[in-house]
């Protein structure tokens, strides 16, 4: 599984711990000293142990910059056990990682293959870079949201002038679902197109026994961006940008975007813990994931027998052909029942005590982890059953398997991201937009895809989605929340 590194070693927790019994005293920063010279409610908050080690990047601690001692160990460590040529590690999430895969894959100006169903990071990466979007047509299941997208449909878009820099990819999705990755890879290798992965979801499949998504690097992608602290336990914020073994894009291009967006200051606590959690799954890893999946298969296992519930398992729907699911996210469908996953979101949440990752109007989202309390699965359980016990007539959410809202229109795009979301804007009416350049993004949840980009013109058609997701009740995210205005390019 590993090469020849020491990976009992913790480097980064070792060295942060060490200066802390050192018995020196820090005349630098951070000004709270290792606790002595801050609120007392921090000591409460992290504890004294966390304030002594919430040290600053300086000699004894290495740098994220540059590393040359315990940072550049620790990162050689997660690189050598997650399979990467190279690893950063993050402070500030997967939105960076991110971003900087943008950065050192796509040159300023250049053209960006990806599908519509991306996190808004990308947008950032977009205006961040310059790049300009050009966007792959994929499926859509109302039950599961977007589905990967196909070779056929990635070729096409990599055929068109201009050529795209760069492929990136939201896998596995919010559902859980991964398409297969070995033709992508292929296609991407033949025309030399880096591949990106936005496994922001996925860090954990490393450690999940065979039959669930093959992960992004061993798949062969080129740049791929983790969300250690999503499913690996380590701290909120944390995460992983690792390089591929076969990357056209190399370390020191990935090393150099980084640079011009990271903090100087990165949280060494986050640091600390993606080494500790490295070194424990290397110790128990495949066991402890392979016991949460048996546990969590075994949940599934009873959900199924609750009448009006579903659990979506690819292998049993042909619709999912080529795509596999986490195991660890439980996607119990709840229409049968006549609840909405709202309703039964807030039915657990304040009867039961449980609470989910996300629900729609026909799911709700469970994520599941080693070591996860049983009394709770338990709670979970009897929710469940007690919502399975208790039909409700079906209401008129039908409306909302309209296929235009599942896969919203794309609008043509009029102006470079970067241009409309960084130079003047004005607000106008929603009702007034039409024709307009877009200069925000806003997204309707669901669906969970940007029904528009800075730089996309507004069209009757997307003006006509968003009433309509509006008055089937979904939460749109833009600057007015009520989207009653929007911000648009002032020429
Ligand atoms: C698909 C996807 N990519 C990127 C991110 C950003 O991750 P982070 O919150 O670690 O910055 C998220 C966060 O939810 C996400 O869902």
């Amino acid at each position: 599984m590993t090469g020849t590194l020491d990976h009992e070693r913790k480097p980064l927790l070792d060295t942060l711990t060490a200066y802390a019994q050192s018995g020196i005293y820090p005349f630098h920063t951070p000004g709270h000293k290792g606790g002595h010279c801050a609120a007392p409610e921090i000591a409460a908050l992290v504890g004294k142990r966390g304030l002594a080690l919430d040290l600053p990047a300086m000699t004894a601690t290495d740098n994220t910059l540059h590393p040359t001692g315990c940072v550049r160990e620790a990162q050689a460590l997660a690189a050598d056990l997650f399979g990467a040529t190279e690893t950063f590690f993050l402070s500030a999430g997967s939105t960076l990682g991110v971003a900087t895969a943008m950065l050192s894959a796509v040159p300023p100006g250049q053209t960006i293959a990806l599908p519509r169903n991306i996190h808004r990071s990308v947008v950032a990466g977009l205006v961040l870079s310059g790049a300009v979007p050009r966007f792959i047509p994929h499926n859509v299941l109302s039950e599961c949201g977007a589905l990967g997208v196909t070779v056929e449909r990635l070729a096409e878009t990599l055929d068109m002038e201009p050529r795209p820099a760069a492929v990136l990819l939201t896998r596995p999705s919010y559902y859980g679902l991964a398409g297969d990755l070995t033709e992508i890879v292929a296609l991407c290798r033949s025309r030399q197109v880096p591949l990106i992965v936005d496994e922001a979801h996925g860090a954990h499949l490393h450690f999940v026994p065979p039959g669930g998504p093959v992960p992004a690097l061993a798949a062969g992608a080129d740049l791929v961006v983790q969300s250690c602290h999503k499913t690996l336990g380590s701290l909120v914020g944390s995460a992983q940008l690792h390089v591929g073994n076969r990357s056209p894009i190399d370390a020191m291009q990935v090393r150099d975007a980084l640079n011009f967006l990271q903090s100087t200051s990165p949280s060494y606590l986050l640091l600390a813990s993606l080494d500790a959690t490295r070194h424990w799954l290397w110790r128990e890893g495949r066991r402890l994931f392979a016991t949460a999946v048996e546990e969590t298969k075994r949940l599934e296992d009873e959900i199924e027998t609750m009448p009006g519930l579903r659990v979506l398992r690819p292998e049993n729907d042909s619709r999912l052909r080529g795509h596999r699911r986490d195991p660890l996210r439980v996607v119990v469908n709840v229409s049968g029942t006549g609840w909405t996953g709202y309703e039964v979101e807030r039915f657990l949440r304040t009867e039961y005590r449980v609470e989910d990752e996300m629900a729609d109007w026909f799911n709700v989202v469970y994520l599941f982890s080693p070591r996860d309390d049983l009394p709770a699965r338990e709670r979970l359980l009897a929710g469940l059953r007690a919502v399975s016990s208790s039909p409700r007539p079906r209401r008129g959410d039908s409306q909302f398997i309209d296929e235009r809202l599942l896969q919203p229109p794309t609008p043509p795009l009029a102006l470079a991201p970067r241009e409309a979301a960084l130079g003047r804007k004005k607000v106008v009416p929603l009702d007034q937009a039409a024709g307009q350049v877009c200069a925000e993004m806003v997204m309707f949840y669901p669906p969970g895809i940007p029904l528009l980009m800075p730089g996309e013109r507004v069209t009757d058609d997307t003006l006509d989605v968003c009433r309509q997701l509006r008055s089937a009740g979904a939460h749109p995210y833009a600057s007015d929340s009520s989207l009653a205005t929007i911000r648009v390019v002032d020429h």
